[in-house]
């Protein structure tokens, strides 16, 4: 009998959870034939050994391990990829979802045939998420789905989850579209899906979310900038990336901090004009690349020597930006003597001039 499910498990730092999470699936699963893949980011508390043990010694599970990358979505959709099965499954190492709904989700894929997606959710009968959750979370985690729903045209009542089960041949029809760096895999997937020919039939299973009780959670704020990111993407019908947005949040945040920068040298540190405004282009040009290294680039994030490295060439690459924007706010300043809309004119150009360049010859946007 060949194996009719893969289920995908996506690892970074889950050591104490390996074992346990591959019993827990031995018994949920008796009856059904599957594999198991888990996609690890190179974790660095023993999760990859732990994952190697288990893998030398069972013949349904395998390791794929990425290098030098970070990612949740990117992670789920490699080891989607290399799937052979018919069935798609995709769980939290953490324990937080609930392995025993898989054969649910099996059945149901059993029972209808044209069914493309059974999404695990939290907010349907038997679904709960009280105790996963925080106050602070579970309000967020509401709106954002409300938002989701709303703005993606989503019907699903936990379009949020990160537990659900695809048919392969219909993932196949939006692969090429799911965006690797995010974490809302499953909305991402549900959002393409509308854009195709074919209304997918989505089922549903509720389950309960439980508490965390071993790791941590990776939720941050990166995460929530990059789900606004892919609603935006989805809104443009995917013309800008997620990494296109992210890459103007930040350039929008280093206006501010040029400004910002300005204004305290003006008035602190009572410098001429074009010093003032100097300073503040060279403040920018740093914190965007520190957010555009944390942010827009977090999948392949510079740290360490190369964190200095990349940053000296990224002021190269924005020097002529950095001189157009000082030469435009000097001859706006020189004519009309009012700092702010200089500075503003200048911030501007250089960014457009930044925008286009980069996106010509450092990061060709997808
Ligand atoms: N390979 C890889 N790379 N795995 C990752 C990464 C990464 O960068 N970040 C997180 N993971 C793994 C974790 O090890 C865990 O197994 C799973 O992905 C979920 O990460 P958590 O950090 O525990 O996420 P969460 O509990 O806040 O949220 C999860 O559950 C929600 C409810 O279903 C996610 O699945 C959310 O997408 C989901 O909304
Ligand atoms: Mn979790």
């Amino acid at each position: 009998m060949h194996p009719i499910l893969t289920i995908i498990i996506p690892t970074f730092n889950e050591v104490n959870n390996i074992s346990k999470i591959v019993e827990k699936l031995e018994s949920a699963l008796s009856t059904v034939k599957y594999k198991i893949i888990f996609v690890d980011d190179e974790s660095n508390d023993g999760t990859i050994n732990k994952i190697r043990l288990l893998e030398a010694q069972k013949s349904n599970i395998s390791l794929l391990l990425r290098i030098g990358r970070r990612g949740l979505s990117g992670a789920c959709i490699e080891g989607m990829l290399i799937s052979k099965t018919e069935l798609i499954a995709v769980i939290d190492c953490d324990l937080q979802h609930d392995e025993k709904k898989l054969l649910e989700m099996v059945n149901k894929f059993q029972a209808q045939q044209n069914l493309d997606l059974v999404i695990g959710s939290r907010h349907t009968n038997h679904g709960k998420s009280e105790d996963g959750f925080n106050k602070f979370r579970k309000l967020g985690s509401d709106f954002a789905i409300l938002l989701t729903k709303k703005l993606l045209r989503i019907q699903s009542t936990d379009p949020m989850s990160g537990f659900f089960m695809v048919k392969k041949n219909s993932l196949l029809t939006v692969i090429d579209k799911l965006q690797p760096n995010g974490f809302k895999i499953l909305a991402d997937i549900v959002a393409c899906s509308n854009r195709t020919q074919k209304k997918w039939e989505i089922a549903e299973v509720g389950y309960e979310f439980k508490k965390r009780t071993s790791g941590q959670s990776k939720m941050s704020i990166i995460i929530i900038l990059e789900f606004i990111s892919l609603i935006l993407s989805h809104l443009s019908r995917g013309i800008l990336s997620i990494r296109f947005i992210l890459f103007g949040m930040v350039g929008l945040s280093g206006v501010f901090v040029q400004l910002f920068t300005t204004f305290l040298s003006l008035n602190l540190f009572i410098q001429p004009y074009v010093i003032a405004h100097s300073t503040g282009v060279f403040m920018a040009m740093t914190s965007n690349y520190y957010f555009n290294n944390l942010l827009t680039y977090q999948d392949r994030s510079l740290t360490g020597s190369s964190f200095f490295k990349g940053l000296l060439s990224f002021y190269l690459i924005c020097s002529a930006g950095a001189l157009a924007n000082i030469a435009v706010a000097k001859l706006f300043f020189d004519n009309t003597e009012i700092w702010l809309l200089s500075s503003l004119m200048g911030a501007i150009l250089g960014a457009v001039w930044n925008f286009i360049f980069s996106s010509i010859f450092t990061w060709k946007a997808r």
